[in-house]
């Protein structure tokens, strides 16, 4: 399987180019319209990134040339479309730093991953009085598969504390951790303050307490590199298209004996080594757990997308966001009646904040106006405002293709917000 066939570059862009460079913004069309009839200005890449043309030539690729259903034909195509996939397979396992390529299963997101481990593992591991451990950062994908499981179970769910500035109240995490603890789920990167939590401290905590871990990388995976073996978690998930990749592609990891000592969750097509009426067998992992046709196109696309990503590299993807999120939070906080939502000493990515007397729908409307694409709301993460006493924030979320040219116009957008709000 040759790089090549995932990169179909598009014509005279550079995959290299350097984080918020015009080469590299330019590969990202949609970046070329206007918006109210002003320029597009995108500053919501933690709810979904925007797709750079390598990726969009990756889908037409698919359609244009190989497209077939995998691991079912004898056809030329079919047999394509299968080294397709199962290439990328490669391509996300190195790209984690995975073990093997049958520690990747493909999900249609983050949201799909957790579900399958809480209704697989879960189901089989917890009984009455186990507890699941989660922190008060969790995106709602992290708190109601757990929720559901834990109401089937009688298990408990306890949380991790956080503190007015978005962090874990120190040693909460490790005295929650307890002999009942057979499963804790965690976010690296919050999704709604960008709090970058000790998830390498978290993931040692809780081996030794026992747990099995599944953390959460969403907003981790397009802004810094992510080493699973390093790491030592038990699973990992993220969606593919928050790193730049199509939308329904995602990735559940998970370490080859949990994956193979757990039962499938949906059962179909590819998912069975053989069926008969009085029962079924398996296909070993990762079929085991991708039942029905894959999204194969979106998959090569999101091996499009990682190896663009590396050809950027991430410690430039990761140093320019930082000098990013750190202008920006300087230039924020300094205007009078604007307040910063998430102060944690480490943070990635997210800067939430809240307006003196405006609505953050109000903020994002009127931002709108002015072309500026951010968040405003509760960031699928309630409990989080409900802890800070919040209905809701404006949020900015940065990515490899914003520039200081779009914290400028974030920041006289939000003193036009103030003026037209007399605040
Ligand atoms: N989870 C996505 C966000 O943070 C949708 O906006």
């Amino acid at each position: 399987m040759s790089a090549a066939l995932f990169s179909p570059a598009a014509p005279g862009a550079s995959p290299s180019a350097s984080p918020g460079s015009p080469e590299l913004r330019a590969q990202f069309p949609i970046l070329a319209r206007k918006v109210h009839k002003q320029p597009l200005i995108y500053l919501d890449n933690a709810a979904t990134t925007q797709k750079p043309q390598c990726v969009i030539d990756a889908l037409t690729h698919c359609y244009t040339h190989w497209n077939a259903n995998v691991h079912r034909g004898v056809h030329l195509l079919s047999q394509e479309a299968t080294e397709h996939y199962e290439g990328a397979r490669k391509v996300v396992a190195q790209f984690i730093g995975a073990a093997l390529p049958e520690e990747i299963v493909f999900v249609r997101g983050a949201t799909e991953g957790i579900n399958l481990v809480a209704q697989t593992l879960g189901r089989t591991q917890l009984s009455k009085g186990d507890e699941v451990l989660i922190t008060g950062l969790e995106h709602h994908s992290n708190i109601v598969p757990w929720q559901m499981l834990c109401a089937e179970r009688g298990a408990t769910l306890r949380v991790c504390p956080i503190t007015d500035a978005g962090e874990l109240v120190p040693g909460a995490f490790d005295a929650l951790l307890a002999s009942r603890t057979k499963i804790a789920a965690f976010s690296w990167v919050s999704n709604a303050l960008g709090t970058v939590n000790p998830v390498a401290a978290m993931c040692r905590a809780a081996k030794r307490a026992g747990a099995i871990t599944l953390v959460d990388a969403c907003q981790a995976v397009p802004h810094f590199a992510v080493n699973v073996q390093e790491l030592d978690c038990d699973f990992l998930v993220f969606s593919g298209h928050k790193l730049y990749a199509p939308n329904g592609s995602g990735v559940l990891w998970g370490r080859k004996a949990l994956l193979e000592s757990m039962p499938p969750w949906q059962g179909g097509g590819d998912m069975i080594a053989s069926v008969t009426f009085e029962g079924s067998t398996w296909n070993h992992v990762p079929h085991k757990f991708e039942a029905g046709t894959p999204d194969y196109p979106a998959v090569a696309g999101m091996a499009t997308a990682l190896q663009w990503l590396q050809a950027i590299g991430l410690q430039r993807v990761q140093a320019h966001e930082a000098a990013l999120l750190a202008e920006a939070t300087e230039r924020i906080s300094a205007i009078k009646g604007v307040r910063i939502i998430g102060t944690a000493a480490a943070k990635a990515s997210v800067l939430s904040f809240v307006i003196d007397g405006v609505h953050p729908h109000d903020i994002g409307t009127i931002l709108d106006r002015k072309g500026i694409a951010i968040r405003a709301g509760h960031h699928c993460a309630q409990p989080v405002m409900d802890r800070l006493g919040l209905a809701a924030t404006a949020r900015a979320s940065f990515g490899v293709s914003n520039t200081s040219a779009d914290i400028d116009a974030l920041v006289e957008g939000i003193v036009a917000v103030q003026k037209l709000f007399g605040a």
